[in-house]
């Protein structure tokens, strides 16, 4: 397969062993001026960072860890969950690419890519603002692509492999993940956020369901109804039988899915 973008992927690093692609990214942007969607993948992630200050943890070769450098100068710093949005959507349509059922593909908010219940991919956005709006951007990007046996430690995690029982080239993975993400990036630029929060919202995992949350240590029953436009998840809190609080909840650390 050919990468068949019109940037992101121009040029693609590759790289051993790095501590984290992010921090690489932020290293090429301190001492070059990095063209819009260079990407710098690693063989190995040493030190792999996740959301909220956790770690990221990717077999050898085995998955897909790399980081895309993003200009996104036309984006305001409040609309900023767009970006967050749209790179979660081209995820979620290369994920659904390989599946038969891609239903079963959802993004749990804010950016978590799922595959009904369980976690295939993970994304630490981490930007460089300039005035109002965003400078660079670093969008890292981690998918278990071919890796089957996991650290007993983590909740949930899937892998393509596991899905289909298929191995996949990444170099192919990899062309195809930065064509659909380049697809939302165009459609962000062109300023369609209307598209943007339809296609997020139809795939937000749990949304329309009552189901059962711990809200800040509260064992709460509720319903996701959406993102506002800061990003923040939209729960409707069950009160008594017919009456609801409309919760607004802007950090994962307050809300745990039961
Ligand atoms: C998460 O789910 O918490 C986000 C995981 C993001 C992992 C990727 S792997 C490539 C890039 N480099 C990092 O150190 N982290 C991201």
């Amino acid at each position: 397969m050919r990468l068949e973008t019109l940037f992101i992927g121009h040029p693609i690093k590759i790289l051993d062993r790095v501590d984290s692609t992010n921090s690489t990214a932020f290293d090429v942007i301190r001492e070059s001026s990095p063209a819009e969607g260079y990407v710098i993948r690693a063989i190995e992630q040493v030190a792999g960072r996740g959301q909220r200050g956790t770690s990221w943890a990717s077999e050898p070769g085995a998955n897909l860890t790399f980081s895309i450098i993003l200009r996104p100068h036309f984006l305001p710093v409040p609309n900023q969950f767009q970006l967050t949005k749209a790179v979660a959507l081209g995820i979620a349509g290369f994920i659904s690419h390989y599946l038969d059922d891609h239903k079963n593909v959802s993004i749990k908010w804010p950016n978590d890519i799922y595959v009904k219940n369980y976690k295939i991919g993970g994304v630490l956005i981490e930007n460089v603002l300039e005035r109002s709006t965003l400078k660079f951007s670093v969008i890292g990007i981690g998918i278990n692509v071919n890796q089957t046996v996991f650290d007993p430690s983590l909740p949930n995690p899937i892998s393509l492999k596991t899905l289909t029982n298929k191995d996949f080239n990444l170099d192919d993975c990899l062309y195809l993940l930065c064509s659909f993400i380049e697809k939302y990036y165009l459609v962000l630029r062109s300023s369609n956020y209307e598209q943007i929060d339809e296609a997020y919202l139809n795939l937000l995992y749990r949304r329309g369901t009552e189901g059962n949350f711990r809200l800040n240590g509260e064992a709460i029953r509720g319903t996701i109804t959406g993102v506002n436009p800061l990003g923040h998840l939209v729960l409707e809190k069950k009160t008594n039988k017919d009456s609801y609080d409309i919760i607004h909840v802007s950090d994962l650390k307050q809300l745990v899915f039961l």
